[in-house]
């Protein structure tokens, strides 16, 4: 089992050094410096997708014991539900988690924010219209997924755009 502490961190990797060294390793890396030159990265918040798209239809999903309920609500509802519990969480129900939205669809003004966007991390065939494959996560504090099984079989990018998370994965 590999630990983060044994994960190495590497400041604008290039893309060759990422290829040879880490996906044709099968190997994870955080690459650092890439999101902050983002043109819209400073100004992503609450507040900014709330005023951008109040009224997006979005969905989140609750797990519990019986399983996964999937809610539907309005972006700016749903940002009210992560407001809320982030002011007083011993007060406040814990929000739906909002997962794998395609949010460069819904709000195409974002895609540029996120550029300059790594392509050259993709293999060539994500580079029309990468945007498309993107898929969005928002929620508040100790949001959990649980533990689930990716069955596209394809290397994964993980943006960390704001906050913070905690990976647990298995190797087989
Ligand atoms: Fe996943």
């Amino acid at each position: 089992m590999i630990t983060v502490s044994e994960i190495e961190r590497r400041y604008k990797l290039s893309s060759d050094e990422f290829t040879k060294n880490y996906v044709d390793q099968g190997k994870p890396v955080i690459i650092s410096g890439v999101i902050p030159s983002w043109n819209g990265f400073s100004q992503w918040s609450l507040k900014y997708f709330k005023q951008l798209s109040p009224s997006l239809n979005i969905y989140a999903k609750k797990f519990s014991d019986k399983g996964i309920e999937i809610c539907s609500l309005t972006m700016k509802n749903y940002i009210g539900l992560i407001e809320s519990y982030e002011a007083d969480y011993l007060n406040s129900p814990s929000p739906p988690y909002c997962h794998d939205l395609p949010l460069f669809s819904l709000i195409p003004s974002l895609i540029e924010d996120a550029q300059p966007f790594p392509l050259d991390y993709l293999p060539e065939w994500y580079w029309y219209k990468w945007w498309r494959y993107c898929q969005f996560f928002l929620g508040c504090s100790n949001s959990i997924t649980p533990l689930h099984f990716d069955c596209l079989l394809t290397n994964n990018i993980f943006f960390q755009i704001v906050g913070r998370q905690t990976i647990y994965h298995t190797t087989t």
